[in-house]
């Protein structure tokens, strides 16, 4: 059963007081930016401004029309600063990342990644509708196989919900995406899609972000984001 823990003593911000205000992202080179951005896009989120700067675009999406004159449902973009390029590329010198002999705790890290997407650093997004969902992942699944910009830059993964709600079960079965799914969310009634990309860097790498697309089954009280299951 949920439950949530008692904030009585240590909020200084009332309940209803605070929404997720926005993310800062940002892509690897200058000639990243457009791909990161339509990227952005296609996952549904709106560009409200693009701001040409010399060292790379900076852009300013949200999540929905609604939020354009408002202080949160904000993501940023731009391009990385120098100096943390420089403290990305000395930190894969020192665990010689990228060679044939990495770091045993880079190995170990991306060991760890590859089991579940979610396991490090990453940002949810929760999608209306299951069919736009879908639509979104048959569209980046062709991106990445055609088109120049997008091939070798997407992996996509998906958790589909546990089974034991028959029309949740029916409805993932006949799904042109989920159907073929072989993982299983820390949950029921809802699905993940993953989209682990080297367009955004990110992680503790700095090689990559993974953002996480979710849809949950309306209706449900206990559903994927709602309780963790193990
Ligand atoms: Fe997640």
């Amino acid at each position: 059963m949920a439950t949530i823990a008692s904030d009585i003593e240590t909020s200084s911000i009332a309940d209803g007081g605070l929404s997720m205000g926005h993310l800062a992202l940002h892509y690897g080179t200058p000639e990243d930016g457009p791909a990161a951005a339509r990227l952005l896009q296609i996952a549904g989120l709106t560009e409200t401004q693009m701001l040409p700067l010399p060292g790379g675009n900076f852009y300013r999406f949200v999540v929905a029309k609604g939020h354009f004159g408002r202080g949160d449902g904000i993501v940023y973009l731009s391009c990385l600063p120098e100096p943390q390029q420089k403290l990305i590329a000395a930190i894969h010198a020192a665990l010689r990342v990228g060679t044939g002999d990495e770091h045993e705790a880079v190995v170990a890290y991306r060991a760890m990644m590859a089991q579940d997407f979610e396991a490090s650093f990453h940002f949810g997004f929760l999608v209306e509708s299951l069919e736009e969902l879908e639509k979104m992942v048959l569209t980046l699944r062709d991106l990445a196989e055609n088109d120049p910009v997008f091939k070798g830059r997407l992996n996509i993964g998906m958790n589909r919900a546990r089974r034991g709600d028959v029309a949740v079960d029916a409805r993932l079965d006949a799904s042109p995406v989920f159907g073929e799914a072989t993982r299983y969310a820390y949950g029921s009634a809802g699905v993940q899609v993953f989209v682990e990309t080297d367009l955004i860097r990110a992680g503790q790498l700095g090689e990559n972000m993974y953002l996480e697309f979710d849809y949950v089954f309306p209706d449900r009280h206990s559903h994927i984001l709602s309780v963790v299951e193990l």
